[in-house]
């Protein structure tokens, strides 16, 4: 027993290094759930996050229903939520913070506190039989999500029931767990923070244009997604966290002197200049906290201001002095080397600020701003998102009426 522990202790010692090279949270989730199957010889198990009084599922794996999927495919479903009741296995799990393993859940007593309710294998068809449900304990002694894995199986194959003596390892791989999922709220937290941040520094202008860019945003990128035919689960995934992303935009004007920020006329070449270097402070207050901020918020920041054919800024420059960087050209970044979410968010914000008054300006008739961007498609604008905006302007009109301006 001791030596097969030994032995496994290494591999997770392995695991561990690998895992601290992933960046990306989604991914890293996904790894963590993997890697704890394969411990365990699991071959199903989801990660959830606790959100309020439901239950979400993060990731969730399954060999079997995944063979039978055409490749690329991905499960759908994963939107499951559960309310935490204690009535529910993994909601006993949450509400109890403690471990719980589980030899047939259709056989479970019927004094036992918890059920499992079929809903599950019913939608999905699968046949859960062994369970090993483990809550995930943030350091402030809170239950922040819950780790399931299901049927553990022999080496023939047959289903049996989860070791006990895997229980360290997989406390081991919730732990892992935890820590992404609580990086993920830290990151989510702070952007909303920010958001608020943004708003009291220019209330005027930031408030509803925030809000109308941001859905804009969301919703050309799901146009763009489903034209590519991009997974559900994944296109929902993103936009949760690009709206905030997109709403972000401008964070870098709270660093603009307000004489500039709020000029009633034209600006001057010397604080259009000035103006400019929003972008890369933008990006610059963003990657002081890079450990946990998406580097999608640093890239529309940075970028959101390029144009599709090299004209835009800030151009090729080192983000944290807004210098032009050695060896490169002076210029703009160019078609698709301007990160997608910042082509988006160009699109979104300058339909934005057409379509209203600034203090600098007059809001133009729709016509107007439509000919306009149609006129820029190629120039300033990516044209196939300029096609899909097109193709999505009713959509538009209703984010529209849902944040008006406030005078
Ligand atoms: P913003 O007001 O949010 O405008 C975002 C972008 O919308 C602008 O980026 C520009 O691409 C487009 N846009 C806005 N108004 C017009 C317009 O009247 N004509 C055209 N063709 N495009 C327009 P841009 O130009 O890089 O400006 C970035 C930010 O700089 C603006 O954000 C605004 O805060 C400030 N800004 C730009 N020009 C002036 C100005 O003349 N006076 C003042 N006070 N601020 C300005
Ligand atoms: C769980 O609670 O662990 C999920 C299955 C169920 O609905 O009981
Ligand atoms: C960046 O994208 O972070 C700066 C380097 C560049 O101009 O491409
Ligand atoms: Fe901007
Ligand atoms: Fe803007």
């Amino acid at each position: 027993m001791r030596r097969i522990s030994n032995v496994k202790l290494q591999k997770i010692i392995k695991i561990d290094e690998e895992l601290n090279k992933i960046q990306d949270l989604d991914i890293l989730m996904e790894r963590i759930l993997l890697d704890a199957r394969r411990v365990t010889n699991a071959e199903a198990g989801s990660i959830y996050s606790v959100d309020g009084s439901q239950l979400q599922i993060k990731c969730s794996q399954n060999e079997e229903l995944e063979r039978d999927l055409p490749p690329n495919g991905k499960l759908i479903y994963a939107f499951f939520e559960y309310p935490i009741s204690e009535k529910t296995i993994s909601g006993w799990v949450a509400a109890n913070a403690e471990p719980l393993m589980i030899t047939d859940v259709y056989n479970i007593p019927e004094e036992a506190p918890y059920g499992f309710s079929a809903d599950y294998d019913k939608k999905s068809g699968y046949h859960t039989v062994s369970t090993f449900t483990l809550p995930l304990i943030s350091n402030t002694d809170q239950v922040i999500g819950v780790l399931q894995l299901i049927n553990a199986r022999d080496r023939k194959g047959r289903i049996i029931p989860f070791n006990r003596h895997d229980e360290p390892f997989v406390m081991h791989f919730a732990s892992s767990a935890t820590l992404a999922l609580q990086r993920a709220r830290m990151t989510r937290t702070l952007l909303l923070r920010m958001i608020r941040m943004a708003g009291l520094r220019d209330p005027k202008e930031t408030g509803a244009h925030v809000n109308r860019v941001g859905a804009y945003s969301v919703e050309l990128y799901e146009a763009w997604a489903k034209e590519r035919k991009l997974p559900a689960k994944e296109i929902e995934k993103v936009k949760d966290t690009f709206r905030m992303v997109a709403m972000l935009h401008d964070i870098g004007k709270v660093a603009i002197p307000d004489n500039i920020l709020k000029k009633a006329g034209l600006l001057e070449p010397e604080e259009f200049e000035v103006m400019k270097t929003h972008t890369w402070q933008g990006a610059k207050i963003m990657g002081d906290s890079e450990s946990v901020m998406d580097s999608m918020a640093i890239e529309v920041a940075l970028r959101h201001h390029e144009h599709w054919d090299g004209t835009g800024y800030p151009g090729h420059i080192d983000p944290d002095t807004g210098e032009w960087l050695e060896g490169m050209e002076r210029t703009g970044l160019k078609g698709e080397e301007i990160p997608l979410f910042a082509r988006i968010v160009s699109i979104a914000d300058v339909y934005d600020a057409l379509m209203s008054n600034r203090v600098y300006k007059k809001a133009w008739k729709e016509e107007e701003v439509i000919g306009s961007l149609l006129e820029q498609k190629g120039r300033q604008f990516d044209p196939e998102l300029i096609d899909l905006f097109m193709e999505i302007l009713p959509t538009i009109k209703h984010v529209q009426e849902k944040y008006p301006d406030q005078e």
